[in-house]
C-alpha cells in the first residue's frame, strides 16, 4: 500500500502542471493545445515529444516513453515514486501527509523487535564470554576461530537454561508478547510456561541486509544432537528465504571483487572469511530461492555457487540451474564450484588451505553446461526416441529462459551440443599411397599434412548432392599453388586443411603436395611432369576447365604475386563461408528446437551473409596489375 492516497496525489497534479514540471528540463514551444520540446530521453533534431496539460500526460513518440509529473521525475532523475512525490509536494507548496496510523505503528513495532534482537545478541555473545559459555569456547576452539571471527561474527552461545533469556529480556521491560515476535520464546496453548528457544547451542545471528540482527541460527554442540542446527522461526523479521547469512558483511567486498560466492553453512561462510575471503554468504538452510538469487545478482553479474561434490550437492546445484534459468540476461548466470570429496569449504580450507578452494572457484563450471550434463545424465540416449526426449527436454527448459537473447543464444549453444548425436563423417577418399622412406631417399618428408582434414556434414551433404562437380573457388585455390608451385613452400600447409569437396581435387592436392615435399616440383613443369606421374593429367584439365574469367588468377598466365594474393583471397572467403554453414547449422537445429520468428530470421541473415560470400570474388585495388592487367576491381 502507496502511503499516498490517490486523493492527495491528485492534488498535487491539480497544481502543477505537466508543462511546469517537465519545462525545468526540456525546451517548449506551444502548439495547439500541447507543448512540444526535443525529447530528453533520445537525442534528436526534430520535436516528437509533447505534453498535454489538459490530460496530465506527456508523451515521446522517439522512445515510447509516456507518463504524468511522478513518471517525469523518475525517468529524468532516477528517483523513486516515495521521492518523486514527496519533491512534487514541496514545489506544489503541499504538507506530506503523516503515515498512516497502522503503518506507523508497525514499522515502530519492528523497532523494537530489532531492538529486542540485538539485546538476545548481546546475552549470548556475554554467555559465551562467561562461566557457562566453558564448553562451548572449548567448541570454538576446536573448530579454529579466533578471537577476531568470533567478534566480528557476534558469535554467542544459549545455556542450557529455560529462563535464562526470558528473565534477561523481562529485566529490561520487554513484554513477553515481543520476545514471542521475535522468536525467541516458545509458547503454545499446552504449554503453561513459555521458555527459551535455543538452549545449550553456539549461536550465529543472521542479520539483514543493513547489519540488524533478524534471526539466529544455533548450532548444537554433540554430534549425536537431535537437530544441528536450530533456527529461528519465520517472524515479521525474519523470512528466510528472502536473507542472506553474512550479506550485509559481503556486500561491499562483492562489489569490490565485481562476485559474489555462495556456500551452503553458516560455518563456511565463517571459515572462508577467517581466510580472508570476505565476499561469501549462505543461505539459512534452504535451497536457493528466486529473491536470494535476485540479492546475490545485485552484489555480482556471475555469482558463483559452491556445492559439495557428493550427490546431495549436486541435487541442490541443479535446484538452483532451475530456479535461475528463467531468470537469466545477458551477462547475468550463475558459475558452480563443485568442491572435491564431498567437502564442503570449510573443511576443504582447513585440509587443503585457502588456495584449494580458489582453486575450486577458478574451476567454477557456468550454468550451461552444468544443465547440459545433467539432461545428458539423466539416461541413456542410444535410441532415437531417447535421443528425441533429451532433445524436447532440453527444448521446454531453455523456453523457459525469459529473455529473448539468452533464450536465443541457449538455443544455438544447446544445439550445437546435440550435434554430437550426429552421424560420424564418413572418411573422404585418401589422396595418394604414404610411401615410407625409400632407401637412400635424398630429402626427408616434411611434416605437410597431406591427408584431407574430416569433410564438416554439410560439405559432404552438398558433395554427395552434388556429386563430383567441381567448385570454382576450390579448383582455382589448388590450381594457383600448381600453376605456381613456388607458393607451395609458403602455403602448402594451408592448402592441405582446406575442405575440398571434388574427389579429384583431392587427389590432386595429394600429389602436388607430395611432389613439392620432395622437391619434385621446383618449377611449373617438373610439377605437371609429376602429376602426370600420379596418373592425374586428366584430373588436372577437368580441375582446370572448372577456372572461370573471375578466377583467372589461378592460371599459367597469371603473375606469382597475384596468383598469391588471389590464393589467399579465395583462401578467407573459403574460410568465412565455411564458418557461416558451421552457423547455418546450429540455427537450423535451433529452429527445429523452437520454430520461433527470431530464429527463423536468424536462420535467414546466415543464408543471406553466405550468398554474399559466395557471390564474392577477389576484389582488391590495383589487383592484376603484376599480371598486365588493368587496374580494376572484380
Ligand atoms: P551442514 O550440515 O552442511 O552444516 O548444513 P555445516 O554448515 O557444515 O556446519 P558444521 O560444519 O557441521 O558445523 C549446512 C547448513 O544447513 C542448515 C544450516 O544453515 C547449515 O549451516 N542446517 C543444517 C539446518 O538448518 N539444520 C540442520 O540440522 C542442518
Ligand atoms: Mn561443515
Amino acid at each position: 500500500m502507496s502511503r499516498f492516497t490517490p486523493e492527495f496525489l491528485d492534488e498535487i497534479r491539480a497544481r502543477l502542471p505537466v508543462s511546469e514540471v517537465v519545462g525545468r528540463r526540456v525546451k517548449l514551444k506551444k502548439q495547439g493545445r500541447e507543448w512540444a520540446g526535443l525529447s530528453p530521453f533520445n537525442k534528436e533534431k526534430t520535436a516528437s515529444f509533447f505534453v498535454n496539460d489538459a490530460k496530465g500526460f506527456y508523451h515521446c513518440f522517439s522512445s515510447g516513453k509516456h507518463g504524468d509529473i511522478f513518471r517525469f521525475l523518475m525517468e529524468t532523475e532516477g528517483v523513486s515514486f516515495p521521492e518523486a512525490v514527496e519533491r512534487l509536494a514541496g514545489q506544489a507548496g503541499l504538507e506530506i501527509p503523516k503515515s498512516a496510523p497502522e503503518e506507523q505503528e508497525r514499522a515502530e513495532r519492528r523497532r523494537t523487535l530489532n531492538d529486542v534482537m540485538d539485546m538476545a545478541a548481546k546475552y549470548f555473545e556475554a554467555a559465551l564470554a562467561g562461566k557457562a559459555g566453558q564448553a562451548a569456547r572449548a567448541y570454538l576452539d576446536r573448530r579454529g576461530l579466533t578471537d577476531a571471527t568470533r567478534a566480528e561474527f557476534r558469535l554467542g552461545y544459549a545455556p542450557n537454561d529455560r529462563g535464562g533469556l526470558k528473565k534477561h529480556l523481562a529485566a529490561q521491560n520487554v513484554p513477553e508478547e515481543a520476545m514471542i515476535a521475535c522468536g525467541l520464546i516458545i509458547h503454545g496453548e499446552d504449554i503453561s510456561e513459555p521458555f527459551d528457544r535455543f538452549r545449550d547451542r553456539i549461536m550465529f545471528p543472521i542479520h539483514d541486509a543493513r547489519g540488524r540482527v533478524i534471526a539466529f541460527g544455533g548450532r548444537a554442540m554433540q554430534a549425536e544432537a537431535q537437530a544441528k542446527y536450530l533456527n529461528s522461526p519465520e517472524t515479521a523479521l525474519f523470512h528466510k528465504g528472502n536473507v542472506l547469512f553474512n550479506h550485509h558483511r559481503a556486500r561491499p567486498s562483492a562489489h569490490q571483487a565485481g562476485t559474489v560466492i555462495a556456500v551452503e553453512g553458516y560455518m563456511d561462510v565463517i571459515a572462508v572469511a577467517q581466510a580472508g575471503i570476505a565476499n561469501a554468504v549462505a543461505t539459512c538452510g534452504t535451497a536457493l530461492t528466486e529473491n536470494q538469487l535476485e540479492l546475490l545478482w545485485r552484489m555480482g553479474e556471475e555469482p558463483v555457487l559452491c556445492f559439495d561434490g557428493d550427490k546431495a550437492g549436486q541435487r541442490a546445484a541443479h535446484r538452483a540451474v532451475d530456479v535461475a534459468l528463467p531468470h537469466l540476461k545477458p551477462g547475468r548466470s550463475l558459475r558452480f564450484a563443485f568442491l572435491p570429496d564431498g567437502q564442503d569449504p570449510d573443511d576443504l580450507i582447513k585440509n587443503a588451505g585457502r588456495g584449494a578452494f580458489e582453486m575450486a572457484l577458478q574451476q567454477a563450471r557456468p550454468l550451461v553446461d552444468v544443465l547440459w550434463e545433467r539432461e545428458l545424465d539423466a539416461g541413456p540416449a542410444d535410441t532415437p526416441e531417447r535421443r528425441a526426449a533429451l532433445e524436447k527436454r532440453i527444448g521446454d527448459l531453455v523456453r523457459g529462459i525469459r529473455d529473448e537473447t539468452v533464450r536465443r543464444h541457449y538455443q544455438t549453444a544447446m544445439a550445437e551440443k546435440l550435434q554430437i548425436f550426429a552421424p560420424p563423417p564418413i572418411n573422404a577418399p585418401v589422396p595418394f599411397e604414404r610411401r615410407g622412406r625409400a632407401p637412400g631417399e635424398r630429402r626427408p618428408r616434411t611434416g605437410y599434412r597431406a591427408e584431407p582434414l574430416r569433410a564438416s556434414q554439410t560439405l559432404r551433404q552438398s558433395a554427395s548432392l552434388m556429386g563430383t562437380r567441381i567448385k570454382v573457388r576450390e579448383a582455382a585455390m589448388l590450381i594457383s599453388l600448381i600453376r605456381h608451385p613456388k607458393l607451395l613452400d609458403r602455403h602448402a600447409e594451408t592448402l592441405s586443411e582446406v575442405d575440398l569437396t571434388s574427389p579429384d581435387l583431392v587427389r590432386l592436392r595429394g600429389a602436388a603436395i607430395d611432389a613439392a615435399a620432395h622437391g619434385e616440383a621446383d618449377s611449373p613443369e617438373l610439377m605437371e611432369a609429376a602429376i602426370a606421374r600420379s596418373g592425374l593429367s586428366a584430373a588436372l584439365d577437368r580441375a582446370e576447365a572448372a577456372l572461370t574469367p573471375g578466377t583467372w588468377w589461378a592460371g599459367s598466365h597469371a603473375d606469382d604475386l597475384d596468383a598469391e594474393t588471389g590464393f589467399l583471397q579465395a583462401l578467407a572467403l573459403h574460410q568465412k563461408a565455411h564458418a557461416l554453414h558451421k552457423e547455418l547449422r546450429a540455427a537450423e537445429a535451433a529452429l527445429g528446437l523452437d520454430t520461433s520468428e527470431e530464429n527463423f530470421s536468424r536462420l535467414q541473415d546466415i543464408q543471406l551473409q553466405l550468398n554474399r560470400v559466395e557471390g564474392t570474388e577477389a576484389s582488391i585495388e590495383g589487383f592484376g596489375a603484376a599480371s598486365g592487367r588493368p587496374a580494376r576491381s572484380f
